[in-house]
């Protein structure tokens, strides 16, 4: 089963988050296929958290199935915690490694992840040459997003404007008691990270967005039916003409139907 509204952004219910992984992960392969089929380069925008991990898996056995090629295929990574080691467990580096890049064959030198190793004053500039990175690279052709409960994307948190570009950010309190776990307590868990904006995700050609579970039904409710404001930085994401949101039936409990 499911249900498709075509309003903007569209909205895919699916049964479950494994057929959201199989939906998402079946249209990344495709687009890499198609572009590669053209001799065109794939620009892809990825997410951590727990939601992309099915998505990843599924991928992967996508890729080892069709023998993908990802010769052509480079990606940026949404957002990092600051400061991060490259190599913590906790880190995002070692969350991308466990969970895609050490499965598939891309080149290490077309991975792109914030780095949280840099000293405070040279992220300003940091975060420019990120976004310089992804406009020499041909612009991002599918950005993968989550939704945190408090409607951020990227770790853009309530309060994020719609220009907002790469830059580093004060995590709100919801999104560091959720990773408290990871990092053995709140006390333990970074205050800071470093994320592509508003801006830049939105200039990405196609969007998808992922959600499962209840607890993000309020956050996804906001994002499709609130009003567009900073409060709630995924409602930005209305203003882009080609959004799916993929959801299993808990986390769209609350929104209307079409
Ligand atoms: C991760 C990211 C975040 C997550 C969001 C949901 O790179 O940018 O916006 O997508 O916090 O996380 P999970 O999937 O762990 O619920």
């Amino acid at each position: 089963m499911h249900i498709v509204t075509q309003k903007k952004p569209e909205v895919v219910i699916a049964e479950s988050d494994r057929a959201i992984a199989r939906m998402g992960a079946a249209e990344i392969a495709n687009l890499i296929q198609m572009r590669n089929a053209a001799d065109l380069p794939t620009v892809l925008g990825l997410a951590t958290g727990k939601t992309p991990i099915l998505l990843y898996r599924e991928f992967i056995r996508i890729a080892r199935e069709k023998a993908l090629d990802f010769s052509r295929v480079i990606t940026f990574n949404l957002d990092e915690y600051y400061p991060m080691n490259t190599h913590s467990p906790q880190s995002y580096h070692h969350f991308m490694r466990a969970n895609l890049f050490d499965h598939i064959d891309i080149h290490p030198a077309h991975i792109h992840i914030p780095d949280g190793t840099l000293s405070r004053k040279d992220i300003a500039n940091y975060c420019a040459e990120y976004e310089e990175k992804i406009q020499q690279a041909g612009g991002i052709n599918l950005q993968l997003l989550g939704i945190g409960e408090n409607g951020h994307i990227g770790f853009n948190e309530p309060g994020s404007d719609v220009d907002t570009r790469t830059r580093l950010v004060t995590l709100d309190p919801i999104t560091r008691q959720n990773a408290a776990a990871e990092f053995g307590g709140e006390t333990n868990t970074p205050s800071e990270a470093i994320t592509m904006g508003i801006a830049t995700i939105l200039e990405a050609q196609r969007i998808i967005l992922i959600a499962s579970g209840s607890k993000k039904a309020h956050a996804v409710q906001q994002a499709i039916n609130g009003p567009v404001n900073a409060n709630v930085p995924a409602t930005y994401l209305r203003s882009h003409s080609n959004v799916t949101i993929y959801l299993d039936p808990a986390a769209a409990k609350h929104i209307k139907s079409a």
